[in-house]
């Protein structure tokens, strides 16, 4: 484990456990164990425990019931196993550089999406309502890329001496609340599509003073380089000309604009 790894594992150990100790002790469990003598009372029990888990079975499969919403990506998302534990660090949280500016810009510019009006009525979307392309299409995007567009913005808070020299007290307000509105984001994914798999802690005096993080589980992760592809292939680029909605056009009477694509 390098000395990176530990770093961020000591981050991960939450604050009450920073004064850890290896406490040799094991308490005895004697107390849990006991004799049911009276077989009365384990018919009863049994019949109990029976009645309260088909309850318990019959919610727990409604809540597994997985119907998979509609998503433009269903044809092109394909998975694969990955170690679960966080690897290491990519070009992303580098310092900032150009090379660092280029890469999130490649992983942020999908972000605007040409949709189709078949692909938004499947979204429950209503495409008269909706913005569009003056060289057709509709505007849209793709969840996970609001998520990034977020985290570049996060990313950028950090540094923020590189991305917004000299900004004044009230540029700076204004940027801080988009990045709080940011970190909401990404909070309401991670808890939506949370990493369930199993983590534990190693521990080595010699080298780290708290246990450290570790993880041999695997996770079921989407082949990001053929989702982004796909991704990319269906984006505009940021310079596109817009047309307002249908709907707006019809309502100032200026639909006559459409005429002139
Ligand atoms: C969006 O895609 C359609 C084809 O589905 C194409 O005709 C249109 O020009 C595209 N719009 C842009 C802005 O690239
Ligand atoms: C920020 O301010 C410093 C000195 O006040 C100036 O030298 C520098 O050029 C400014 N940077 C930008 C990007 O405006
Ligand atoms: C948008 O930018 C590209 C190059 O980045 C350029 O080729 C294209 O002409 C621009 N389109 C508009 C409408 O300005």
């Amino acid at each position: 484990m390098d000395s990176k790894d530990v770093e961020q594992s000591k981050a991960l150990l939450e604050d009450q456990y920073n004064n850890f100790e290896i406490t040799p002790h094991v308490k005895a469990r004697k107390d849990l164990c006991f004799n049911l003598r009276s077989s009365g009372v384990i018919l009863s029990l049994v019949l109990y425990s029976f009645a309260v888990s088909s309850l318990a079975g019959y919610m727990f499969f409604q809540g597994r019931k997985h119907t998979a919403p509609y998503t433009p990506a269903q044809t092109v998302v394909e998975y694969k196993m990955m170690p679960a534990r966080e690897y290491a660090h990519s070009i992303y949280s580098a310092n900032p550089s150009p090379e660092v500016d280029k890469a999130w810009n490649d992983l942020v510019s999908p972000i605007h999406f040409n949709a189709t009006k078949e692909e938004l009525r499947l979204a429950n979307d209503d495409p008269d309502n909706t913005v569009r392309f003056f060289e057709g299409g509709y505007l849209g995007g793709i969840g996970v890329y609001h998520q990034l567009h977020c985290l570049r913005r996060l990313y950028w808070n950090l540094n923020e001496e590189y991305y917004f020299p000299n900004r004044t007290s009230a540029k700076r307000t204004r940027e801080i609340g988009h990045a709080v509105h940011c970190l909401e984001v990404i909070l309401q994914n991670l808890m939506c599509t949370p990493n369930t798999a199993l983590y534990s802690f190693a521990y080595n005096p010699e080298t780290d003073t708290i246990p450290v993080l570790k993880s041999k589980s695997q996770r079921q992760c989407v082949k990001w380089e053929p989702f982004h592809a796909w991704a990319t292939s269906r984006s505009v680029p940021y310079n596109v000309t817009l047309l307002a909605s249908k709907n707006l056009l019809e309502k100032l009477d200026m639909s006559k604009l459409e005429g002139e694509r």
